[in-house]
């Protein structure tokens, strides 16, 4: 038996896109009906799911376990017993970077997807190996591969999801924002295919730096009339899957349980984890909410370091791209409970664009949720002024870049 959490936000606390969020529901003891799941999903170990899935690596098993892995603790127990290991594969998802060092893992864990039918991996080099190799697995999806500009539009074609992790990554001594003059041109040019032949589809934006990133690729479906504010995410699950793993070690909690939402950017001092919103309910002494802080905001250094100029964050990056795109699935599928957070257009703050949770519905963003913000201790009031003049100054210098060039019509 788990207790869990789940998170509660009082009617009033949404700012809508469109159709109001219905309320979570309150924490609920609900049971794990198959403990062997917990060796492979990990994190994410308890889940509603039969005795009758074992832990193998094959076909609809795994993915329902994978599948379940990522349901967010967050999320109440009705909407966690909606993982159906029957589910029928449907969407249509494309990686474009598929070959690189976020591409490949993150292919495979959509691979593993029970929701996907056709996998298209895109990248201007290696990507047929990965996907012969991958194609091997005997999941329900097809994968199909796509080289070099000529075959771009083709692989977004019919596309329901499209993951943008191409570009290239840290080294050593360097910030996001460093990358900006090779990624910003990757992600524009990326976003204006997306724009000419997926024009409905979600888009995901891991390419950083994603506090301008995003803005770039907003301007791009802007200038080509298609933008819908609702379907554009800059992917921050990985810093919310890293503050539930500090926070877990930190205070001894069971990972499974906890959830904190993280705020603001996806870059040094604009990421902030807001400790005091964390699930279940724990306090914090003034250094730990200062050391958990700062960890949560240097852990991709902490890891580009650890790589010392092989590269940044990847494999943890998979996987929080994965349950993004799983949540993403979900939610395109009709669970009218999927909540995420993630990097979006936004009135929360004076910034056009704010990370924060918000609940994903078919359309896309069905609302900004408004309370994790409210109620502040005064440490996390004080950095969530002092990120906003970074995030402005990265977001306006994308939205300068798309508009030095713009794109044709
Ligand atoms: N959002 C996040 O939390 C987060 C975390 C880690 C890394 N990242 C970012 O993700 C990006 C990718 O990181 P990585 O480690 O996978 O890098 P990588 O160099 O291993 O892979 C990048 C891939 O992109 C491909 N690529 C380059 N230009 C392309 C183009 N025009 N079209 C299609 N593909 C193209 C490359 O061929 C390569 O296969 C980097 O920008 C990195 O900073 C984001």
């Amino acid at each position: 038996m788990a207790a869990t959490s789940a998170t509660t936000f009082s009617a009033g606390s949404t700012l809508s896109y469109g159709s109001k969020a219905s309320p979570l529901s309150q924490s609920k003891v609900f049971s794990a009906r198959c403990n062997n799941l917990k060796s492979f999903s990990g994190l994410k170990a308890v889940a509603p799911i039969g005795c009758d899935l074992d832990s193998s690596f094959s076909g609809k098993n795994s993915s329902a376990a994978l599948r379940a892995s990522f349901v967010s603790k967050s999320q109440s127990p009705s909407q966690r017993a909606s993982v159906n290991p029957q589910i029928q594969a449907s969407f249509k998802v494309a990686v474009l970077g598929a070959a690189g060092g976020i591409g490949q893992p993150l292919s495979l864990l959509i691979k593993m997807s029970p929701l996907v039918s056709s996998l298209h991996l895109y990248d201007i080099a290696n990507v047929k190996g990965v996907a012969a190799d991958l194609s091997h697995c005997n999941t329900p999806s097809q994968v199909l591969d796509f080289t070099g500009q000529s075959e771009l539009g083709n692989a977004l074609k019919g596309v329901d999801v499209v993951v943008i992790p191409a570009g290239v990554p840290r080294k050593p001594g360097m910030t996001r924002d460093d990358l900006f003059n090779i990624n910003a041109s990757i992600v524009k040019n990326l976003v204006e295919a997306v724009a000419d032949n997926c024009p409905n589809a979600f888009i995901h934006i891991i390419s950083n730096p994603v506090n301008s990133t995003v803005p770039i690729a907003a301007e791009v479906l802007q200038q080509k009339g298609v933008y819908d504010p609702k379907k554009l995410f800059g992917v921050t699950t990985l810093d919310v899957v890293r503050a539930n793993t500090f926070v877990a070690q930190k205070k001894n909690l069971r990972l499974i349980d906890v959830d904190v939402p993280v705020i603001g950017g996806h870059a040094g001092i604009t990421i902030l984890p807001i400790l005091s919103k964390t699930k279940p309910s724990v306090s914090f002494s003034d250094e730990e909410v200062q050391e958990l802080t700062v960890r949560i905001q240097n852990a991709g250094t902490e890891v580009v370091e650890a790589k010392a100029g092989a590269g940044s964050a990847t494999l943890s990056m998979a996987y929080a791209a994965a349950r993004f795109v799983e949540s993403s699935l979900r939610a395109l599928d009709g669970d009218s409970d999927v909540y995420e957070c993630a990097f979006v257009q936004s009135e929360l703050t004076e910034l056009p664009y704010f990370a924060s949770r918000i609940k994903l519905g078919k359309n896309g963003v069905e609302a900004v949720i408004q309370s994790d913000l409210q109620g502040l201790t005064e440490y996390e009031q004080k950095a969530l002024e002092a990120l906003k003049p970074e995030l402005k100054a990265s977001i306006e210098k994308g939205i300068a870049f798309a508009q030095k060039q713009p794109v044709a019509a």
